[in-house]
């Protein structure tokens, strides 16, 4: 009765190597709230995949579906080749998971709350438990604070506690739910190196995060989400480069920039402080640079710019993104 799991609601082999893969996995709170709607996820092994929204756009909701703790209303969700929520005994074992926050226990130890921890899992030999805590702690870095009651811990090393918490046993999938929220640009480096270097290791690391410029830096792939419903998703770099570039001009003479632009035919022009940028326009670039030296404009630096995921994002919404949320 172990096998295989049914063939589900997949067309063909889309999800070949996918470790996530869900089919209009969709979730209605009790109330009304419609968090999760109609998610097609492919998350391909091997990746860093950023999964990407605004505060309430239901990325929790559908990491907690993912991981067996709710019922989906409708709609299907596999992971590491398995149908969700009814799989989970075995596939749980094989995913770390870091849920709104780590559950720990102020009173103990950083190193006493990760002892714990390996003691509930059943398939964990008690006669290496110690080496195994000992070097989740060295892997977060929290070695030296191992001995430091987990409430004295600052956010930063509360996340981290967490993350050795979710990696005691060697994982092929890590879900992290905002694991850098909260911290303070170092903390956010820190979590950043180690996602970094699960990676290259082969851990198909799965996180959701409300900031574009995190996932940019840390992700192969990513998924936007935006109201409950996928926006868009595919390699970092081909989702920067569906926003297009645009074209960037330096000078003190940005008035007079301006005016020479807009008449040589480029749009969408804005102003921030001497940068003046616009809509790449479909005439030779050397031209524009040459047409803006005739008119006396003392031109500092010339060019495009690389798109964003951010610009990419804009396009998508028609919106900015709102990281203050
Ligand atoms: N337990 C719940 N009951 C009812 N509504 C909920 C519950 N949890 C979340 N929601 C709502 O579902 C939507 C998605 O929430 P959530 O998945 O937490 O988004 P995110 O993680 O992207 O911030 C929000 O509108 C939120 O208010
Ligand atoms: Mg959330």
């Amino acid at each position: 009765m172990e096998g295989r799991s049914k063939p589900g609601p997949w067309p063909g082999a889309v999800g070949e190597g996918a470790v996530i893969e869900t089919a209009a996995l969709t979730k209605r709170y009790r109330g009304g709230q419609l968090a999760v709607d109609r998610l097609d996820l492919v998350v391909p092994r091997g990746s860093v995949f950023g999964f990407l929204g605004p505060n309430g756009s239901g990325k929790t909701t559908t990491i907690r579906m993912l991981m067996g703790l709710i019922e989906p209303t409708s709609g299907a969700a596999r992971v590491l080749g398995q149908e969700m929520p009814r799989a989970g005994r075995r596939v749980l074992p094989r995913v770390g998971a870091l849920i709104e926050g780590p559950a720990l226990y102020g009173f103990l130890s950083g190193r006493d709350n990760l002892l714990r921890f390996d003691a509930a899992d059943p398939t964990a030999a008690p006669r290496t438990r110690a080496a195994r805590v000992g070097a989740a702690l060295e892997r977060v870095g929290l070695t030296s604070a191992a001995g430091k009651k987990a409430r004295a811990y600052s956010l930063g090393m509360k996340q981290r506690l967490g993350l050795a918490a979710a990696l005691l046993r060697p994982r092929e999938l890590l879900v992290l739910d905002e694991p850098t929220n909260g911290l303070d640009p170092q903390g956010m480096r820190e979590i950043r190196a180690l996602v970094r270097g699960l990676a290259a290791e082969g851990t198909t690391v799965f996180l959701s995060s409300h900031l574009l410029d995190e996932i940019e830096q840390v992700c192969t792939h990513a998924a936007v989400m935006a109201q409950g419903r996928l926006l868009t998703q595919g390699t970092v770099r081909e989702l920067a480069a569906s926003a297009r570039a645009r074209l960037a001009v330096t000078t003190p003479d940005t008035a007079d920039a301006v005016r020479v632009l807009k008449e040589h035919g480029v749009h969408d022009l804005t102003v921030t402080d001497d940068r003046v940028t616009g809509e790449l326009p479909p005439v030779d670039l050397a031209d524009l640079n040459a047409a803006l030296v005739r008119a006396d404009v003392r031109v500092r630096s010339f060019g495009t710019e690389r798109a964003s995921l951010e610009d990419a994002f804009v396009a998508l919404t028609g919106e900015g993104f709102d990281v203050a949320g």
